[in-house]
């Protein structure tokens, strides 16, 4: 069954100077999720967000926060971007030696794991954590910066893993992240994502909700 539209606006695109005025904007223009960018400067070249604003901005919503960590060894992350309030905290396969164990562990703090693949790693790869997976994140655009351009390459690795998913009867949502807007996000709803991370195309409008109700249209339309 088609899984609820989640539209999760990426806060890499807020005014950080103003962080908890941009969130409660984002719930109060009535998006799904909140996704949190954190970047390392190893894995990905630019340095971010950690913890401790996560922990910061935990009270200005009731909204599920959704982690998306960059970084390489992001099992020194896991614990304490749990107690910092996170819902889902997603890893990337290419940071990852023992896959599994993350995810595993991630699970047994009570939040719920994600697995993230940059644009060029298969979905192969995701196969056999399918048990321990609630959340699969594609990378359509190679991480560390908002407001890239779509990969239009990626389109039928959703298709490839909406049929994993499907067919492996995992529950998991799939996620798409890095350029989705009013252009392309037909063609992403259309390949089967049911989550969408939407940074410039919410942040770079001068009406959060209008951006956001848009986005949501064309989703469920697809
Ligand atoms: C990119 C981040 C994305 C980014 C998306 O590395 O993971 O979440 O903020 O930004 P847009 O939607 O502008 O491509
Ligand atoms: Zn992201």
């Amino acid at each position: 069954m088609k899984k609820q539209t989640v539209i999760a606006p990426s806060i890499l695109s807020a005014d950080f100077a103003d962080l908890g005025a941009e969130i409660r904007a984002i719930d109060k223009g009535g998006c799904d999720w909140i996704h949190f960018d954190v970047m390392d400067g190893s894995f990905v070249p630019p340095i971010t967000i950690g913890d401790n604003v996560c922990k910061a901005i935990r009270p200005h919503t009731k909204l599920p926060i959704d982690v998306h960590l960059m970084v390489n060894h992001p099992d020194t992350q896991v614990e304490a971007f749990a107690k910092a309030g996170a819902d889902y905290i997603t890893v990337h396969q290419e940071a990852c030696i023992h896959l599994e164990r993350t995810l595993q562990y991630i699970r047994s703090l009570g939040v719920k794991a994600g697995v993230s693949l940059n644009p060029s790693t298969p979905v192969s790869t995701l196969k056999n954590v399918l048990h321990c997976t609630d959340l699969v994140l594609l990378m359509s655009v190679n991480p560390g910066y908002g407001g890239q351009s779509y990969i239009h390459a990626v389109t039928d690795k959703i298709r490839e893993a909406r049929t994993m998913l499907d067919d492996a009867g995992c529950d998991a949502r799939l996620e798409v992240d890095g350029g989705v807007n009013v252009a392309t996000m037909a063609e992403v709803a259309a390949a089967g994502a049911d989550t969408f991370v939407a940074g410039s195309a919410v942040y770079g409008k001068p009406d959060y909700s209008a951006a956001i109700a848009e986005l949501r249209a064309l989703a469920d339309g697809a």
